[in-house]
């Protein structure tokens, strides 16, 4: 069965608290935390303050995404402020084996995010020790923007890989990711669907977590 992962970043923040809530009495199975430092990708939003606040409401499994230049700086502060799992950029570190090791040091699970523009390939040497591959499926940054479509490919090499290598890493995409393509991205292999406006820019939000829930998967 596939999972949700609504996305906070499109919610209103002046009401955190209701988007919390929305989402604790909803289908999704995690909240997806966005972290951005305006170096890694050309926007801000939130750091490990804004996690400590959500995780004191939250009644799901944190994912946190770090969007961040040099993410070894700042693992174990996330670890602490209540993340379940950590995704790093293989783009912003030249240490991903080793940053991995820390993240599950840190009793986090381990995901490592790839742009659109990185091969799976990149992978080849990690593979076996993550928990999770996230696909970008847009350029990281905002939220709202176009699907790419030829990450769909990229999703089933990654897929392939995992089943070849035998690993424990399940597939999540991102980005741009709705009703409109939700079906194409699981057949292609995934498991976690992201979904930022497509759920918080919504008439009614639960129903839409319902719909992506409901849909046949693997
Ligand atoms: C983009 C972020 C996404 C974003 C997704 O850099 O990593 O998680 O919030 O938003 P949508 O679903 O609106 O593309
Ligand atoms: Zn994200």
């Amino acid at each position: 069965m596939h999972l949700i992962a609504p996305s906070l970043l499109a919610a209103d923040f002046r009401r955190l608290d209701q988007a919390i809530s929305l989402v604790n009495k909803s289908e999704a199975d995690w909240f997806h935390l966005d972290v951005m430092d305006g170096m890694f990708v050309p926007n801000i939003s939130f750091g490990q303050f804004i996690i400590q606040q959500v995780a004191k409401d939250a009644k799901k499994y944190l994912d946190v995404h770090l969007m961040i230049e040099q993410p070894e700086r700042y693992i174990e502060s996330f670890a602490e402020a209540g993340a379940d799992g950590i995704t790093v950029h293989a783009e912003a570190t030249k240490h991903l084996h080793r940053v991995i090791q820390q993240i599950k040091a840190a009793g986090c699970k381990a995901g490592v995010a790839l742009n659109p523009h990185t091969p799976v390939s990149v992978l080849e040497n990690v593979i076996e020790d993550i928990d999770l591959v996230l696909i970008m499926t847009v350029n990281p940054g905002f939220g709202g923007q176009k699907f790419i479509y030829q990450s769909l490919q990229k999703i089933r090499q990654a897929y392939d890989m995992i089943v070849v290598r035998n690993s424990p890493a399940i597939i999540e995409v991102d980005g741009g990711i709705g009703l409109q393509n939700a079906r194409k991205v699981l057949e292609a292999g995934a498991r976690v669907l992201v979904a930022g406006s497509a759920v918080f820019k919504a008439e009614d939000p639960a129903g839409v977590i319902r719909d992506l829930k409901g849909l046949e998967s693997n």
